[in-house]
């Protein structure tokens, strides 16, 4: 198995059709089998019981956290324990208000509207959204010229559950009108060698206990790419003749896949390098580290830098990112002296 030179291990960019399918057979149904954000299970399940309960729509949703972590899951978690239909759309796919007003009008009560990458919905129909959360109605423009008239279209008391990567990019009104804000965490090594040893029952195959928990370490903290390491090793492990993954043909895979002891794939090494060869350690702006590394700025925000700042590679400063002496270290520089 040949990986190219862009070929990051954990960039969505990489996520093909046939990826798709298997996440979605990957997908655990219920709370119950979502394993991990003990904390947003908590509040969620009492929520969802409340809303249950006195038969109402549940508070619209916002659910925010790198890419993987489980937001789009965790909405269809949602809509299975109320019981109600979930329609999917994504900010970038809604154009007109229109689009937006024909996907509220066909829901049932009680019903949820996903809209994924919700920082990315062009603003005037997030202003459409604004009404139809606060009050469920919308008032549309109809018509050209002499014709044109408002009209008032009632909707269903309905749930808006929106993802995003990009907190910080949504705007206060939209912000303020989720009821219920959830921050997903990256997962810990416990929890992520559950979700792979989960994985690989649906999957069937057989992974060693030392092997998965070598693989979870090495996961980012992200379901995600430990779904996507889970199924690469399968391949080296198949081509072995294993019947039950091996630690060494982990081990062997993960180097194959250049991912390293501290789950940094080449993209984390690219721009850790960038900043430290090109840039002294920085600080530099995050468009410079795109341009420089051929990613973009999203992509490098949302993705690669939350992981690289928890895992003390990366600071943040007034002036831009910094690389710390733990970068130079992985990757084998020599710490500079000041
Ligand atoms: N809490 C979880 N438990 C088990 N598997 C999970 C969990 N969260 C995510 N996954 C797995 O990771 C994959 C990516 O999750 P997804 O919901 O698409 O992430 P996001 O929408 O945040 O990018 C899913 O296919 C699912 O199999
Ligand atoms: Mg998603």
């Amino acid at each position: 198995m040949v990986m190219n030179e862009d070929d990051s291990i954990v960039s969505r960019e990489v996520q093909g059709k046939n990826e798709e399918q298997t996440e979605f057979s990957l997908r655990p149904q219920n709370l119950k089998e979502y394993l991990g954000q003990t904390r947003v299970k908590k509040e969620m399940s009492v929520y969802i019981e409340a809303a249950k309960k006195r038969d109402e729509a549940l508070d619209h949703v916002l659910l925010y956290g790198p890419p993987g972590l489980g937001k789009t899951t965790l909405a269809f978690v949602i809509a299975n324990e109320l019981g109600v239909n979930l329609k999917s759309t994504s900010g970038p796919a809604i154009e007109k208000a229109g689009d937006l007003v024909a996907l509220l009008t066909d829901l049932d009560p009680g019903d949820i509207l996903f809209i994924d990458e919700i920082h990315r919905l062009p603003k005037p129909i997030e202003e459409v959204l604004y009404s139809a959360m606060e009050d469920f109605y919308v008032d549309i423009v109809i018509g050209e010229g002499q014709t044109t008239h408002a009209v008032h279209v009632p909707l269903p008391p309905f749930t808006l559950v929106g993802a995003t990567t990009l907190a910080g990019q949504l705007s206060a009104p939209l912000r303020d009108r989720f009821g219920i804000v959830e921050h997903l965490q990256y997962y810990d090594v416990d929890e992520l060698q559950k979700i792979i040893q989960r994985s690989s029952e649906v999957f069937n195959i057989k992974i060693g206990d030392q092997a998965a928990h070598e693989l979870a370490r090495r996961s980012r903290g992200t379901p995600r790419v430990a779904n996507r390491l889970l199924r690469r090793v399968r391949d080296f492990a198949q081509v072995k003749g294993e019947k039950v993954i091996s630690y060494e043909t982990t081990r062997d895979s993960l180097k194959q896949l250049q991912v390293d002891d501290e789950g940094l794939d080449q993209t984390d090494r690219k721009i850790l390098r960038v900043i430290i060869e090109s840039y002294h350690g920085g600080p530099v702006g995050v468009r410079t580290i795109a341009a420089n590394t051929g990613e973009d700025v999203e992509t490098i925000e949302s993705l690669y830098e939350p992981y690289l700042l928890q895992h003390g590679f990366l600071l943040m400063t007034p002036r831009g990112r910094m690389v710390t002496e733990k970068a130079y270290l992985q990757l084998g520089l020599p710490v500079p002296n000041e």
